[in-house]
């Protein structure tokens, strides 16, 4: 393990006001996306989609690390160019998903285990020597009644700790993602405290499994009532909930958090990202970024469709929500810059 240079690599992915953006959907779940837009759910539609994506001009400015698919870091321009290079060309830092998805956990109906980690120091050599120079590995932890368990919890904090470890050695920084579903009727207090809760587990098994935390990325959840809860808080409430439950788990080793968006809109998410910079501005130890999927693509998928003449729109649209984020990332986002 190269410290000196994890350590580079995760500082660089969290520089500045940049952050990172997830084009890591799995082949159903990239397809899933197109067919309710009606897009042919084929290997040429994804990868031309990858393709009008990081081709964005000036992506770059606003954007530290993409994160790409098996799939994906394999794929080329119709130029034949990999995708890798151009999004090297772009000083964007590649980086790659590598767990194989959630299957049932054994016992706990309903909750979940992220697998993966056979065959993952072979498949982490290949990525490294194919460009990528940090990986993503996502749990997810779902909020019911009687759930998450401990057996969830533990189970999936133990995964993620192995992950990171191999990670390190194979020279990729882990990029950890404990994502607490947004999917029910809990309430903002709920999440905070099953969030606080997974995490610190979390930092637990990273600490016995040997993680250098110096050289790591955390992926988390905002702290954020379910989708169905009838009390709907605040951006500010979010804010305060979500750095205050990070200041209460999350070692100030770690050099950056970087947030999921787990299905919140746009425009909620560079809210709430930008109030928390706002607010706790010269109390957080650690840079406090993105790493967005929907948040940052969704109107862009939308306005392609898969036409070739929608791509110069579709990539202005990927590009401003990107801007957007960096904005908030500095604390100077507003609602103004959405009316474009
Ligand atoms: O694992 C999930 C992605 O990396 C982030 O996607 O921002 O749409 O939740 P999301």
């Amino acid at each position: 393990m190269n410290t000196q240079e994890l350590i580079a690599t995760a500082k660089a992915l969290v520089a500045g006001d940049k952050g990172l953006l997830a084009l890591d959907e799995s082949n159903p779940t990239c397809d899933e996306r197109f067919a309710k837009l009606g897009i042919p759910q084929t290997q040429e539609m994804r990868r031309a989609y990858r393709e009008l994506i990081v081709t964005t001009p000036s992506l770059g400015e606003a954007i530290s690390g993409a994160i790409l698919y098996d799939e994906t870091i394999r794929q080329r321009k119709l130029d034949g160019m990999p995708l890798v290079k151009v999004i090297l060309n772009a000083g964007i830092i590649p980086g790659i998903k590598v767990d194989l998805g959630e299957e049932d956990l054994a016992a706990h109906p309903g909750e979940k285990i992220t697998e993966g980690l056979d065959g993952l120091r072979g498949r982490l050599g290949e990525y490294a020597h194919l460009g990528a120079r940090f990986a993503k590995w996502r749990a997810t932890i779902i909020v019911g009644s009687g759930r998450p368990s401990r057996a969830c919890i533990e189970a999936n904090a133990h995964a993620l700790a192995r992950y990171a470890a191999e990670c390190q050695e194979a020279g990729l920084v882990p990029v950890v993602e404990p994502e607490v579903l947004m999917d029910g009727e809990h309430t903002l207090e709920r999440c905070g405290a099953v969030t606080q809760e997974v995490l610190e587990t979390l930092f637990s098994q990273l600490f016995t499994q040997g993680v250098l935390l110096e050289g790591m990325i955390l992926k988390p959840n905002m702290v954020l009532p379910g989708l169905l809860c009838p009390s709907q808080e605040p951006v500010d409430v979010v804010a305060d909930a979500t750095v205050n439950c990070l200041l209460r788990s999350v070692p100030a080793a770690v050099p950056g958090i970087a947030f999921l968006s787990g299905g919140q809109s746009g425009e909620l998410a560079s809210a709430r990202l930008n109030a928390m910079n706002t607010r706790f501005k010269s109390r957080m130890p650690w840079a406090l970024a993105f790493s967005f999927g929907r948040a940052i693509q969704e109107p862009a998928l939308t306005i392609w469709r898969g036409e070739q003449a929608n791509v110069p729109a579709a990539q202005r649209a990927l590009h401003h929500r990107a801007t957007c984020n960096q904005a908030a990332r500095r604390g100077d986002y507003h609602a103004a810059m959405e009316r474009i």
